[in-house]
């Protein structure tokens, strides 16, 4: 029996362990999808509500735990009694209790619920709130601002200090928008526009992913959020609509006439020079690529936007994303260097 007792002791110095190690992982900003550093009014008002409602849960643990010790050591049959315990049924004060003490428990936690929903989620929207349209794929994000007339992908900026209403729409199945540190997540359905209303507060670089499982690369489905300054936000918006770089010579124009040449044209828009600009519909196209070369990852943001990850991506993507949709165009040699270099050329 000995060892047996000794293991359940070092499991539990384990388990304790293990626990201490979480909990001192919670609010530590080294890991990025963390949920308990808030950079949003809405991610703020989460956190206050979770925390309120682990109080409340905490002090209902406690009551139970000591009204099942109490029955155990006041109540229980001990050697020498005579008596068999009460088999009493109907106690009405005791059937009122429990019928009442869970309402009020569902009550408590339903209006700070309810109210944090009023406080975040308006009905309506100021002249200054920016729009966004949050298109999902299998397996990328499309972000739209159609009052800026911009449209990129994987990467999401937003000015901090400003309201900001999502607008969350499926190209094909269900998935879920969730920005741990901005606040979610909210599922994404087809034929169903659901919306997110929040004020981001911090000028920062944020992870997002995708929170509903949506199909083989699910977990590949990932995006990054730029919380821009006001003055960055503007920069970028001027910058995403000016017209892409023509380059005229070396191998970044080789690779502008491959790109032409290649079926790339089919599903990637680079306005300006091809694709379908801003009127296709939200059926199955590739990203925006006009700039690109200003995004700090590719692929969902699973890769870092390097010409080596580009290159790695175009000559096989099935093998960096399992189930793409991205063809594998048989590029290779020159070809592919040409047009990593004229993707990269793409600012
Ligand atoms: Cu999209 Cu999971």
């Amino acid at each position: 029996m000995k060892p047996q007792r000794g293991n359940n002791r070092a499991f539990g110095l384990l388990a304790a362990a293990a626990m201490a190690a979480l909990m001192t992982g919670c609010g530590n900003t080294v890991y990025p999808m963390d949920t308990l550093s808030p950079k949003s009014n809405l991610a703020n008002e989460v956190t206050w509500l979770f925390k309120e409602v682990t109080i409340l849960d905490s002090i209902v643990l406690l009551i139970v735990i000591a009204a099942l010790l109490g029955a155990i050591f006041f109540f229980s049959t001990r050697p020498g009694d005579s008596q068999a315990p009460s088999s009493k049924h109907a106690d009405l004060y005791l059937e009122v209790g429990w019928t009442l003490i869970p309402a009020l428990i569902l009550l408590a936690i339903t209006v700070p619920t309810v109210r944090t929903i009023i406080r975040t989620q308006p009905y309506s929207w100021s002249p200054n709130t920016l729009r966004i349209k949050v298109i999902a794929h299998q397996w990328w994000w499309e972000f739209r601002y159609p009052t800026l007339g911009v449209i990129t992908a994987d990467e999401l900026h937003i000015p901090a200090g400003r309201q900001i209403h999502f607008e969350l729409l499926s190209a094909d199945v269900i998935h879920s928008f969730f920005m741990p540190a901005l606040g979610g997540k909210r599922d994404v359905v087809p034929g169903q526009d659901n919306e997110l209303t929040l004020i981001a507060n911090t000028p920062g670089y944020y992870y997002g992913q995708c929170a509903e499982f949506c199909g083989t690369s699910h977990a590949n489905m990932r995006f990054r959020v730029i919380v821009d300054t006001p003055s960055d936000f503007e920069a970028w918006v001027a910058h995403q609509n000016s017209p892409p770089v023509k380059p005229t010579e070396g191998a970044a124009a080789a690779g502008a006439k491959i790109f032409a040449d290649a079926p790339c044209a089919i599903c990637h828009t680079l306005r300006g020079v091809s694709g379908f600009s801003k009127q296709y519909t939200y059926g199955f196209r590739g990203p925006d690529l006009t700039h690109f070369a200003s995004r700090t990852t590719l692929a969902g943001s699973i890769l870092d936007n390097t010409p080596q990850n580009v290159a790695l991506w175009i000559s096989d993507p099935d093998a960096v994303k399992p189930g793409a949709k991205m063809p594998d165009l048989g590029l290779h040699g020159k070809d592919l260097s040409d047009l990593v270099a004229y993707l990269e050329s793409l600012k």
